[in-house]
């Protein structure tokens, strides 16, 4: 994907319909500097039939978790098929908080799979819980990263993959709370070495890497500067308009 990428994660928010209109009126104001971008919004279900609408024209429609049943009777899953009839275009696969009520390395590897039969773009999302001067938070995250993508080594495979790299313990802060670009392009580059060692050199410089955990517009500009991110995934932040704007702005300032 040539553009930088911004995906708006917006959990379980915002609160009502009312405010869900408010929030897209807002954001469509921007609509010529999203445009610029890769930009997609991930709201909860409920809100897809007013966002698939009302943001068309500056956004992608981004779902926060897929199915691992691709077709058949499971009360209470969203699978691939009513995804795309909304136009889901990415799914949020194996979010931190997802993992924490359950998801594991298998399921995220099986939703992957699920998401590229279905081509829907998976925003595979890794980060470590702690990490420690001893470094290692780098088998952890080397083991959820393999794992997570267990059994795809085709370059068809990989070439429709999004990785997003959300150090647990710094999602739901502050910008002072998130991790240093230092530290950010340390993990970026281990990352990539994994990539490599799975899939080779050419594919795995393809996979776009993108940041997530308490990006806001203080820090969004140095963390994208130089620490070979192709964007964010964004949580809280993104349910401001101003916030979101100037957190794109910043992207395409560095890009
Ligand atoms: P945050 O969330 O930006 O609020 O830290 C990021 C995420 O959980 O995807």
């Amino acid at each position: 994907m040539a553009k930088s990428i911004l995906v708006a994660n917006w959990k379980n928010h915002p609160g009502s319909l009312a405010e869900t209109k408010t929030l897209l009126a807002q954001l469509a104001r921007s609509a010529s500097i999203y445009k610029k971008l890769a930009c997609f919004i991930a709201p909860p279900l409920t809100y897809f039939g007013v966002c698939s609408e009302r943001s068309r024209n500056f956004a992608h429609l981004a779902s926060q978790d897929i199915s691992s049943q691709p077709v058949g009777t499971y009360t209470g899953q969203i699978t691939t098929d009513i995804l795309k009839s909304f136009g889901t275009k990415l799914a949020i696969i194996g979010h931190s908080e997802q993992r924490a009520m359950g998801e594991t390395n298998e399921s995220v590897s099986q939703k992957v799979k699920v998401a590229l039969r279905a081509g829907i773009m998976p925003l595979v999302c890794i980060g470590e819980t702690f990490r420690d001067q001893d470094g290692e938070h780098f088998e952890f995250l080397r083991n959820e990263l393999q794992s997570s993508l267990a059994g795809l080594n085709r370059k068809s495979d990989i070439s429709g993959l999004v990785l997003a790299y959300e150090p647990v313990w710094a999602i739901g802060k502050h910008a002072q709370d998130a991790i240093t670009p230092t530290d950010l392009s340390q993990s970026i580059i281990f990352l990539k070495k994994i990539l490599t060692d799975m899939f080779g050199r050419a594919i795995a410089e393809r996979v776009p890497i993108l940041y997530g955990g308490s990006v806001e517009p203080d820090n969004a500009g140095v963390l994208f500067k130089e620490t070979g991110i192709k964007g964010f995934l964004v949580g809280h932040a993104s349910l401001n308009a101003q916030s979101f704007k100037t957190i794109a702005v910043s992207i395409i300032s560095k890009q």
